[in-house]
This record gives C-alpha cells, structure tokens and sequence, in this order.
C-alpha cells in the first residue's frame, strides 16, 4: 500500500464526498479546512507517497471528486499519476504557467486547474461549479438515457438488477444517475441502498410544474456514491390507476434533463404507466430466470412488449438472472423459446445477494470482484456506451483547456 489514509468511517449521510490528496498531511490538511465550513461536503485526506493513490481504497471509492495538490513534486509528482483510469472528476493544483502539467492534467481528465496562491473562495467556486455539473447534465444540452426494468416473473430479482445497475453507472461509470421505483404498491427501492426517503415519487408529482433541475434533485434522497433514488412508498397507498401518467411523463423527462442516466423499476404489469415508460426507454430490460415457468411468462412478456407496447427488439434485453451453467433449461433453449436480439446471463449467488440486500450495501461496494458484480458492470458498460460516444467535448473540461490556452498563448 503506497498511500497513509487518515479516513474517517463512512458516513450515511447525504454529503457529497471530496477527497484532498497531497505528498504531505499539513498540505492535504491545510486544502481541506478551506472546505471545512461547507456543510454538504464531507471532506476526507489521503497522502499520496509516490505518486500512487490506490483506487481501490475506501475514499477513493466514495469520492465523487478528488482535489490533487501537486505540491513541491508538481508535474513529477503527475507524471506518476495512477487514478486506476476511472475518470474520476479531478481538480489538479499545480505549478503556474507549466503547460506540460497543464497538458498532463487534462489528459487525466482534469475539470479545472488551480495555482497559488489559492483562495478558499476560488477553490469552493471551482468544487461547486465541478460537482454542479456532475448532477446537473441539461447545462451541456444533451439528454439522459432511460433505462426501463421489469420482470418476467415475480422475485426474479428486477429490483436487486436496477438498484445495482444504477449504482453501478453512478460509482464505476461515474455518471449522474437517477434512480426511480415506480412500483408503486409493493417497491422498496431505497431500503436495498439503506437509505429513508423523506420524499417519494408522489411528492415530486404532486409538484411537478413547479420544478426545474435543481429542484427536482431536492427530492431525491442521495446514497454515498452520489446515487439519486426517488422512492414510491410512503404512508399513503397508491391505486396505479389514480396515479397521472401525464404528471410521471412529465417528471421522467425533467430527470432526463437531469441525469445523465435514469433507471427505472417497474411492477410486473402492463397499464397505461408502465407502457409510457417502455414505451419512452432506451433500454428495457426483461430479468428472468432458468425454468419452464419463467420462460413461458418471458416468452409472453415478449410478446407483450413487442406486439402491444411496441418497444422495438433491438431496445430489448433479455435479462438471465441466478443463471447457472448446470440447469437443464440451456441458454440455447431460452433463445429458441423467447428469440431476444440480445441476451445476457447474472451468475446465481445467493450470499452475495443475500448479504447486499439484508445490509443493504449495494454489490460493487460489498462484493466487487465476485463474477455477480462483474456481469453487472458488463451490463453497466454497455447501457453507458451509446452515450461515451457522444460526450464530446465534456463541457467540464473547459476551465484547465482555457487556462492551457491561456499558458500558450493562445488566447
Ligand atoms: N443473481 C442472484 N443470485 C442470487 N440471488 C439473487 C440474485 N438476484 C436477486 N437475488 C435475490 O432474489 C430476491 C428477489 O429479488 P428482487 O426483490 O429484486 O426481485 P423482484 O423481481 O424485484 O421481485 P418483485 O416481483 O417482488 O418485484 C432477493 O432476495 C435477491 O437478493
Ligand atoms: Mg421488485
């Protein structure tokens, strides 16, 4: 381990989590007393020894922006640079008029580059406006990609497949996601996150017309990782039926301005609600299992979501969950039966599943290497593709390009 944590212990809070690493505690510590006094942000240190800053480490892991002070190495000290190729967003302050460590930082994906002397002022104006347009994507003009999950059949575990999907885009994939629980008698979405929601789907559609953005994230309850969940339980009970549908459509396209994704759980059930959905998704999802029971209501659920709904085949992915290589009922079978354009298998695991849902630790955070979790990535990676392609240039990218342009003479 080439780095000395002074991490504190988690915090189940709603604080978004910026890590300050420096080659000595005094500067790491000297940076984040300059935060200090910011109430939602929970600041943690970490001592970079040479060069390295394990991302694997507990507040890497949880960072959702990390501070790099060069300090006396400066652009050595960047060259050096391991931040585990995850494009974590990153402020980098470094040496002034060094366009060499300039041009380094920006390649490592550097949101904004920072010289002494520094201010409080100037570097909460940096953080805010770097975390700002980690939540908000509507800034850039392009939409969120929705991604739409049901089940073919009850507790075939669509809801354990949204919630570490979602977490998955947000703490591996670094994007904004939103995550929302649209079944609407029976969900209980945020309990899986260990979180309590103060407010629900029904309040955020009660104001619907009211909202912007920044309002609307003022509803979500917000996990460690950055993670938004709307849930849908509350005290009251809800009749699908009475629920708006126009108010929900309204509501999903605001959080496609919002995020950068937006996953959806849905009840296993078609009626005007959940065909708006299907019907709006990028991608849907269909979570089954191996046994003749699941195929036949797959087969049907097809059927349904092709023929009635109309969402075309290629936004359907058949989804196999609790696979295992030995059960009769072969993945050539299920092709033949429900003839999906795309198929994919999530390996049977009962503890790790288990475990994640009793704790309510998502996988990624409490299994990361078991191959549940990596089908869940692989999954992740691909709903995410389309949109990498398209984020070019990131808009956050233009505060350190204006400053090397600047060290260039270029402007
Ligand atoms: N790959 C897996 N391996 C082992 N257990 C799993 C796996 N995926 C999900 N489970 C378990 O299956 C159970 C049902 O999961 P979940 O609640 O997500 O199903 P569901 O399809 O949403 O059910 P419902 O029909 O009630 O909405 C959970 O206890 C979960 O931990
Ligand atoms: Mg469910």
């Amino acid at each position: 381990m080439m780095l000395m944590s002074t991490l504190p212990e988690l915090t189940a809070s709603n604080r978004a989590v910026v890590l300050v690493a420096a080659p000595t505690l005094a500067a790491a510590e000297q940076l984040a007393a300059m935060l200090a006094a910011e109430r939602d942000l929970d600041v943690r240190t970490q001592v970079v020894i040479d060069g390295h800053v394990d991302p694997s480490g507990a507040g890497h892991a949880a960072a959702q922006l990390v501070i790099a002070d060069l300090g006396d190495r400066g652009g050595a000290l960047l060259n050096d640079w391991d931040l585990g190729g995850a494009g974590m967003p990153l402020i980098v302050i470094g040496p002034a008029n060094d366009a060499q460590t300039m041009r380094r930082a920006m390649q490592l994906g550097a949101r904004d580059y920072l010289s002494a002397p520094l201010t409080a002022d100037v570097l909460l104006a940096s953080v805010r406006q770097v975390l700002s347009e980690r939540v908000i994507n509507h800034a850039s003009g392009s939409r969120g990609k929705l991604t739409a999950v049901i089940t073919a059949k009850g507790g075939s575990g669509g809801s354990f497949v949204a919630c570490n999907l979602a977490h998955i885009l947000t703490a591996y994939r670094l994007r904004s996601v939103a995550l929302i629980d649209m079944d609407l008698q029976f969900g209980a979405l945020p309990l899986s996150l260990d979180l309590h929601s103060r407010d629900t789907l029904f309040d955020a559609i009660a104001a619907v017309d009211q909202l912007d953005p920044v309002a609307l994230t003022g509803y979500m309850t917000k996990h460690d990782s950055g993670l938004h969940v709307l849930g849908a339980i509350s005290d009251q009970l809800a009749i699908p039926s009475e629920v708006s549908v126009d108010a929900v459509h309204r509501l999903l396209d605001l959080a496609l301005q919002t995020y950068q994704h937006v996953v959806v759980d849905l009840p296993r059930q078609i009626d005007a609600l959940t065909t708006m959905v299907l019907g709006a998704a990028d991608h849907v999802l269909v979570v089954s299992q191996q046994s003749f029971s699941h195929l036949r209501d797959t087969k049907r659920m097809f059927e349904l979501l092709q023929g009635y709904v109309g969402v075309p085949p290629e936004r359907l992915s058949l989804v196999v969950n609790r696979y295992i290589e030995k059960n009769p009922i072969t993945t050539e079978d299920i092709r033949a039966a429900v003839r999906p354009q795309d198929m994919v298998l999530i390996p049977n695991d009962f503890v790790v599943a288990t475990e994640a849902q009793n704790l309510g630790v998502p996988v990624y955070d409490g299994a990361r290497t078991a191959p549940l979790t990596r089908a869940l990535c692989a999954i992740a990676e691909r709903i995410d593709a389309g949109e990498a392609q398209e984020a070019s240039p990131r808009p956050s990218e233009r505060p350190v390009k204006r400053a090397l342009q600047r060290v260039l003479g270029m402007r």
